[in-house]
């Protein structure tokens, strides 16, 4: 029987690993200049952790089994809620800011189709321990600083920005009771992933005058330069939805100050599906062929209480290395070396035939001295070893031929310019980069 990879799920031949490490290369160097520190967690977690915090979406595409105690448990499906508890556990000790980034290897039980995947990597990063709109700037921030350092444009991806308490404030002002803002976040998630006619029923079945719905739709079409003025508008006398406009105004100013305001706008459209947003909250779009978001993330202000913490607001997002290959790849961003899996340096060529123990030595040497040295196992024929050196993409070639045996010189030829010197045993392996100091 022949099996291979369950369907959702990818293997890493070692060119796949090299992209997959470019890419948590990038992540890992963008998150440390912007001052984050990295974490991890369990790869699975108490069931109940995601069926009360994250909500109804990602519950339903939970992998959970029964262990043998009879705990239920589950694979992770997203990061937050782990980091919510490992904050809570230890709240009194954190300095804060907490600015902690992570990328773990998730699974979700979702359908497979381009950029969703049934395992995958995602990037978080997240400030823990303040509300300040400063944090917001700052972490939406982060994100974008990926996009520049990979070369994405703001032609190419954009982060649509909005508020979830600005939404409350206006549905509480229309009418809707807080009790039934979360199954309305839902369904307005859903807008733009399902066909017209499923999300018509689904909207129907939680927002069930037409009147409400059409004030609903009309107050998620705001956006753009003007979006925020026309919910202004809408917002006259409301204090809480006026608060949060002049907010969201301030992260705006604070954005173009760091320079990133030209991936950035403002969609009424966007809430985000996880039910432990309650602040500003932000998608981020490929202007490619994948139609799903790219990127995500808000502000939670009651996550940590919730896992038995203090009361501490926080806000991140996550992205994931299969959106981020499919944009990256669409846009001919990813750049050949990514997938280069080997960096040889030297390739030690026993070109008389029987000079084993002699290339082998100098092979120890020049990895003890932390140089990727490689060597074949074929004996003799120069010219066959040189062209697999030069395929293995090798800087020098070592060779240990005739000038050897008649006066303990090696050959040592660059690959890339074809020059080749002749240095003694002991002045290449005190120098192997160097030029010669003396030839022998
Ligand atoms: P999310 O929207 O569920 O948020 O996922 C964030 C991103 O992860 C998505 O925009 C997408 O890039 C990627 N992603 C999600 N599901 C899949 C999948 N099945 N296959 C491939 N990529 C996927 C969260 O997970 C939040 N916990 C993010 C967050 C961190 N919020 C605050 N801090």
């Amino acid at each position: 029987m022949k099996y291979h990879a369950v369907k959702g799920t990818r293997d890493f031949y070692p060119r796949d690993m090299a992209i997959r490490n470019w890419i948590v290369d990038a992540w890992r160097r963008v998150s440390l200049r912007n001052g984050f520190e990295e974490y991890d967690g369990p790869i699975f977690e108490y069931l109940d952790l995601f069926r009360a915090k994250s909500g109804e979406g990602i519950v339903s595409e939970l992998f959970h089994f029964t262990d043998r105690g009879e705990r239920e448990l589950a694979i992770r499906p997203e990061m937050t809620p782990t980091l919510a508890r490992m904050i809570a556990a230890q709240a009194a000790s954190l300095p804060r800011p907490i600015k902690w980034f992570s990328v773990p290897r998730l699974c979700r039980a979702e359908r497979p189709q381009r950029g969703r995947l049934r395992e995958f990597f995602q990037w978080n990063a997240d400030i823990v321990g303040t509300d300040d709109v400063l944090a917001d700037a700052e972490c939406i921030f982060v994100v974008l600083d990926f996009f520049r350092e990979v070369g994405l444009t703001p032609q190419q991806a954009t982060l649509k920005i909005n508020s979830r308490s600005l939404l409350a404030a206006l549905l509480a002002a229309r009418g809707f009771a807080p009790d039934r803002h979360a199954e309305i976040y839902t369904v307005l998630d859903k807008r733009d992933k399902l066909p017209p006619e499923v999300y018509a029923e689904k909207l129907e079945s939680v927002v069930r005058t037409p009147a409400e719905r059409s004030d609903l739709e009309c107050m998620i079409q705001a956006h753009g330069a003007g979006g925020l003025d026309e919910v202004a508008e809408l917002a006259r006398g409301n204090e809480a939805a006026e608060a949060e406009i002049e907010r969201l105004r301030e992260l705006f100013k604070l954005l173009a100050a760091m320079g990133v305001a030209d991936y950035c706008t403002f969609d009424m459209s966007i809430v985000r599906g996880l039910a432990y947003y309650t602040g500003v909250v932000f998608e981020g779009f490929g202007q490619g062929a994948l139609r799903r978001a790219i990127c995500g993330g808000g502000r939670y202000d009651q996550l940590l209480t919730v896992v038995g913490g203090p009361p501490m607001s926080g806000l991140g997002f996550g992205t994931s290395d299969v959106v981020m290959l499919d944009l990256l790849n669409e846009f001919g961003l990813l750049p050949a070396e990514a997938g280069v899996s080997k960096h040889v340096d030297f390739q030690v060529i026993d070109a008389a035939g029987d000079q084993s123990h002699v290339v082998l030595r100098i092979v120890a040497e020049l990895r003890r001295a932390g140089h990727c040295a490689e060597f074949s196992y074929r004996r003799g024929n120069l010219g066959k070893q040189l062209k697999q050196a030069a395929g293995q993409g090798a800087k020098w070639a070592v060779i240990v031929g005739d000038e050897y045996r008649q006066r303990q010189a090696l050959a040592v030829k660059n690959l890339g310019t074809g020059e080749q010197v002749e240095r003694s045993m002991d002045s290449f392996l005190a120098d192997p980069v160097g030029q010669p100091a003396a030839t022998p």
